[in-house]
């Protein structure tokens, strides 16, 4: 019965990965409901590393069917590359279920984000370049191809012609590139359509019937609260809902199935692409959390931005997306630290805020509020249950987890699958 939803609480990389893969094996269902490969999640089994960007993680786990739920947008030259590249080592990858209404990313919107991207220079989003804009605003306008559309040619045709037939003149007058044949789109996207079928179906009705048959259901969001169109820090967000209310639309699960919420928080902060970002390093600190967390980007190799934790934000992930349970991961990437600033409110022009102020403007000029917490200059990988921990990292946990306003379940103690402490079964329960 239960659905578990699982968010990211940051702008993304928090280990969102990882934590799907821990609780893999309590878990029927894997549900990607949100994006598409502009995800980029690293797992890391027995010294063994696996980077997903399409695949939903729990594909990783024998006996989980994972399912890529209509709000995904699909590349399907990624997700076949992806398939492959997980056969190959042994993964299998056959149970894998994807929705009929989930959008195909074409070719003319990887190009057309890329060209629009450096058309705005300055005031670019900084984007993964996948063509996750576009189809999502291709979606919204109507124009979108769906992989249902693939099973029909001529119904395919036709999309594929009223999207380029607008396209077509973007890209050659605005972009001065030149334009795009219908029949090569059509020809690639048909290329695919024997392999694609045998995983496609209704995944929405599926998953009523597993939910009816007692069967537990995660729903893992791509990128995070705020990378969400709707509550992020928009413009400089991705194109889909990427907190809890995204898992019902994305994946056609009602809201009143939906038991637990869990967050994943980092225990710093990174930002890959531009936007604002109170807690931002620019110092000696900022490199080193980057270095000893290897903060580069697992889809587009980019050095992420990093700063301290912001528990502004942490409150804001919480109250969005009615956490009932954090996972604070890469607690571990302190141990060198002598002492730890933590954000517990901001000042905008004189004026405390202790929530994320409305006005982007001020969220921008936002200067954090700071707390400082001794650090404890002791390895924990090790560490496999609270009290294992040294006093002032049980405090640092206890500290943030009084300020963010929901138990913290899960703390994360390095990359690996058995490095994590379980404070509380986030299924339910103490
Ligand atoms: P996602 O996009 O949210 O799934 O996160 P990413 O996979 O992009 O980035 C998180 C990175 O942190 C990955 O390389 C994980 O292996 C790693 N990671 C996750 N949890 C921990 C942790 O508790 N400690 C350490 N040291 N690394 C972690
Ligand atoms: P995971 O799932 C971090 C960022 C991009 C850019 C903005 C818009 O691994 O946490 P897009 O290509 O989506 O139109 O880019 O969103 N972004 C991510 N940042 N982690 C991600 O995914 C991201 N997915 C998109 O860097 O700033
Ligand atoms: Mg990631």
């Amino acid at each position: 019965m239960p659905v578990i939803v699982l968010v990211g609480a940051q702008w993304g990389d928090e280990g969102k990965g990882k934590a799907t893969d821990l609780l893999g094996d309590r878990l029927d269902y894997v549900v990607k409901f949100n994006g598409g490969n502009n995800a980029g999640h690293t797992v890391v089994i027995k010294g063994e590393k696996y980077a997903l960007h399409l695949l939903p993680s729990g594909i990783l786990t024998p006996g989980v069917t994972p399912v890529i739920g209509n709000g995904v947008v699909v590349d399907l030259a990624v997700l076949f590359q992806e398939i492959d590249g997980l056969e190959a080592r042994g993964i299998d990858t056959s149970r894998l279920r994807i929705s009929a209404n989930a959008h195909v990313i074409a070719s003319y919107n990887r190009t057309l984000d890329k060209v629009s991207e450096r058309y705005l220079g300055a005031r670019r989003i900084g984007t993964t370049g996948r063509g996750i804009g576009p189809t999502y605003a291709d979606k919204m306008n109507r124009l979108g191809v769906r992989i249902q559309d693939l099973f029909d040619e001529s119904i395919l045709r036709q999309k594929v012609e009223a999207a380029l037939s607008f396209k077509n003149q973007v890209l050659s007058k605005i972009y001065n590139r030149q334009a795009v044949k219908v029949e090569e789109v059509v020809a690639e996207l048909l290329s695919y359509v024997e392999r694609l079928r045998p995983y496609v179906g209704d995944t929405a009705l599926e998953l009523s019937q597993a939910l009816d048959a007692g069967k537990v259901v995660l729903c893992e969001a791509g990128q995070a609260t705020l990378l969400d169109v709707d509550h992020g820090t928009y413009p400089f967000v991705t194109s889909s809902n990427a907190t809890a209310g995204g898992a019902c639309t994305g994946a056609g699960i009602p809201p009143t199935r939906i038991d637990r919420v869990v967050a994943v928080l980092k225990a710093f902060t990174s930002r890959v692409g531009e936007g604002p970002f109170p807690t931002e390093l620019h110092d000696k600190f900022g490199d080193y959390l980057r270095e000893v967390g290897h903060e580069y980007g697992t889809t587009t190799g980019r050095p992420r931005r990093i700063g301290w934790l912001d528990l502004v934000i942490g409150r804001y992930a919480q109250r969005i997306n009615g956490v009932t349970d954090f996972a604070l991961t890469k607690l571990d990437n302190y141990d060198g630290l002598d002492e730890i600033p933590v954000c517990v409110a901001y000042e905008v022009n004189g004026v405390r805020h202790d929530e994320m102020p409305v006005n982007q403007t001020d969220f921008h000029h936002a200067t954090p509020i700071f707390e400082t917490l001794p650090g404890w200059k002791q390895d924990i990988s090790g560490c496999r249950s609270f009290d294992d921990l040294p006093k002032d990292a049980q405090r640092f946990v206890e500290f943030v987890e009084q300020r963010l306003g929901a138990r913290i379940s899960i703390v994360g103690v390095g990359p690996g699958r058995e490095a994590v402490i379980e404070r509380h079964s986030v299924l339910g329960g103490a």
